[in-house]
């Protein structure tokens, strides 16, 4: 055969595989025999291993893997990734739709697309020009993490569109949103294979599956059964169909996976009776579900309605009520948090909820144990409710014998055997000898985990090997780790122990608001670090913060304010802070280096922002002004420069009459940033 022959007869090769694919993963309708699959699968193989500069992504050889990344990179997406608002039952439908119904009463009147609420993992698929050349997990909804070589792996996620149809008007960019999962039977099957392998059992389909999508090594995603369906168009560089029911046919057109279980409702008590209806129904599902998802079909309406926080109003989970078995309480066991809390659990016979085993369940706290008279040995009933975890509901008095035992609530802390303490009018026990080992090390653990500063190889064992051989006391000590330390420990060898110091390095450059996040502050987690980062822009300036200042920050009641304050002026963690700020580890906010002499319109000014805009979201507007050199609040006082305000504003406006502040439209607040766009 010439090279010309053989290159289209590669070409040849791939489009059989491709389809032949694709009718397999997502019609579930092959008309060849899997041995006739592999066969062109080798021959394929055959010619690309002859012509190894003939190999291109898309190529259905690589989907088994291999690639091996270091870490992943992020990827911004192009709008963003918005999660959903729950409903426990009808009502709580009837309820979202009477309060969409004040934004917009034309909501009264539309139809809906009831779609299976998959219990899997948000995926963000780029194309371009037909070509998947990025894929990226949903992070915090704004950036995500590239997994591109991972989702190569899954079956039915195409690596070229279309698939199926070559009159269908692909658009030269299109980012498409789905659910990557692990059937019921598939994770079933793994874990017999792994169990006869003698290898560990995995948890639950969805925990299996992130941890398949996250693994730095491709080919044992590729090992793993992932699946994937599609449910939304991010972006399109060409019009798309602006109903729900016709993107969820467009995408499937172009050959995406697409669930058989679509409903569409035309009116809201329809929308009702299919949500119920699959309450009953979800067990005969190949996959898990955890609730239905509605959606307004006009996604033009959808759109307009805005969104609550990282919530679209134009769309609604129902959530499934939890599952409930019963099982006996082998004992209670109690964890030192980060905070010195001791909280109680319960060690339990396994039994199988929902298709998962369950060992441990929550007890909540020690009175939930008196109030409730739940004694080692009781039957108990344990719920589990979607991603949530298992938790103890109560005993089964009527299966007592006798032999059950009562709690003793315990008098010293499990991990370092110190008195423990009770606050008047608080259910918690505390530990509070600031030296427990248990305290440091979740300590430790926050401040190193993947959501705050990302220092990778500083595992929960490798913390505990540090606080347990006395070279770190507290976080600030990790700075100071020296390479012999590491070396001392049992597992380290010299590569591993200079890995892990560098991680510890360059967690330096880590920005201010992962950092902040990183103190472990009570109710500073990943959105109010970044909202105190972006308002003091410097550790010096949060440190001084008062509690009237910080409750005028959009999102900050008086319980985080309090806790902020009462952190900072705790003298062991101002020490904690001198150390980190002597080793380096001080980050500023990082916008204001890069933007230092960018110039700063609204420098000083304070905003209020009420009301829906236009061309902002609500963070959106935040971050505008922020960069413009303004400060957001969110409450108008006198203090108050401006109020931006938009439709149907409300009490804010009118205080802001009352007191005379000024009151800015949209298109005021851009002209006087200087940016008319
Ligand atoms: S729509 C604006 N549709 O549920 C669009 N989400 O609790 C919001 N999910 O983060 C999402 N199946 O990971 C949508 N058919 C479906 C879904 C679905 C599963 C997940 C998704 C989302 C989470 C929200």
């Amino acid at each position: 055969m010439s090279e010309e022959n053989l290159y289209n007869h590669l070409l040849e090769l791939r489009q059989q595989i491709q389809e032949h694919n694709y009718r397999y993963h997502v019609l579930d309708s092959p008309i060849i025999s899997d041995a006739e699959y592999d066969q062109l699968l080798v021959e394929l193989r055959a010619i690309e291993e002859e012509h190894p500069e003939w190999i291109t992504p898309d190529s259905p050889s690589q989907r088994v893997g291999g690639y091996v990344s270091e870490k992943f990179e992020k990827v911004s997406h192009p709008a963003p990734i918005l999660s959903l608002a729950n409903a426990f039952d009808g009502e709580g439908i009837l309820a979202w739709l009477d309060r969409i119904g004040k934004i917009d009463p034309k909501v009264f009147d539309v139809d809906f697309v009831v779609e299976p609420k998959l219990d899997g993992l948000t995926v963000v698929l780029h194309y371009q020009n037909g070509l998947f050349i990025r894929g990226a997990t949903r992070g915090d909804g704004e950036i995500g993490e590239d997994i591109t070589a991972n989702l190569r792996t899954v079956n039915s996620l195409p690596l070229r569109i279309p698939v199926s149809n070559d009159e269908i008007n692909v658009p030269e960019s299109l980012v498409v949103r789905g659910e990557v999962f692990i059937n019921l039977n598939d994770f079933e099957e793994l874990n017999k294979r792994q169990e006869e392998a003698g290898e560990k059992i995995y948890q639950t389909p969805r925990n299996t599956a992130a941890g398949a999508l996250r693994n730095l090594d491709s080919s044992i995603t590729a090992a793993r059964p992932l699946r994937l369906y599609t449910y939304a168009i991010v972006s399109s560089s060409e019009e798309i169909p602006s109903t729900q029911m016709g993107c969820l046919m467009f995408l499937r057109d172009l050959g995406f996976p697409v669930t058989d279980q679509i409903a569409h409702c035309n009116s809201i008590e329809e929308v009702v009776n299919v949500c119920e209806s699959w309450i009953e129904k979800r067990d005969t599902l190949p996959f898990e579900i955890d609730g239905m998802v509605v959606k307004i079909n006009d996604l033009i309406l959808a759109e307009s309605l805005g969104t609550v926080g990282k919530d679209p109003r134009g769309a609604i989970a129902y959530k499934f009520p939890a599952k409930e078995v019963s099982t006996t309480l082998l004992d209670i066991g109690v964890n030192v948090g980060r905070t010195g809390v001791l909280t109680p659990y319960a060690i339990l016979k396994p039994v199988e909820v929902g298709g998962v085993i369950v060992r441990q369940a929550t007890l909540h706290n020690f009175d939930f144990i008196e109030e409730k008279d739940i004694r080692i040995s009781d039957r108990v009933l344990i719920k589990r409710a979607g991603d949530v975890i298992p938790y103890v509901v109560g005993p089964i008095l009527d299966a007592r014998d006798g032999s059950e035992k009562r709690y003793m609530i315990p008098s010293i802390c499990p991990a370092c055997a110190e008195p423990v303490s009770r606050i008047e009018g608080e259910v918690a026990i505390y530990c509070v000898n600031p030296g427990c080992p248990a305290q440091i090390i979740r300590n430790i653990e926050h401040f190193v985990s993947r959501s705050t500063l990302d220092i990778v190889g500083l595992g929960i064992k490798i913390v505990e090997q540090l606080v347990e051989e006395n070279f770190v006391h507290d976080v600030a000590d990790l700075y100071s780790l020296k390479k012999d330390d590491l070396l001392s420990l049992e597992g380290f060898a010299e590569k591993k122990a200079d890995n892990l110091l560098s991680a510890i390095e360059a967690s330096k450059s880590q920005t201010l608001s992962k950092f902040i996040f990183a103190l472990g502050i009570h109710g500073v987690g990943e959105v109010v670090g970044a909202d105190l980062a972006n308002h003091y822009k410097s550790m010096e300036d949060l440190m001084h913060a008062t509690i009237d200042e910080l409750e005028q920050i959009e999102g900050i009641g008086p319980n985080i304010a309090q806790a902020t304050v009462d952190w900072f002026s705790h003298p062991a963690n101002q020490l904690v802070l001198e150390k980190l700020k002597k080793a380096g580890m001080w980050p500023v906010l990082q916008e204001n280096l890069i933007n230092a002499n960018r110039p700063t319109p609204l420098a000083g000014k304070i905003f209020v922002v009420t009301g829906t805009l236009e061309g902002f979201t609500r963070t959106g507007v935040k971050e505008f002004i922020t960069q413009m050199g303004g400060r957001v609040t969110s409450s108008v006082s006198a203090n108050t420069d401006f109020l931006v305000a938009g439709e149907n504003a409300g009490s804010k406006l009118k205080k802001a009459e009352e007191l005379g502040v000024t009151i800015l439209s949209e298109a005021e607040l851009r002209e006087m940033a200087g940016n008319g766009s």
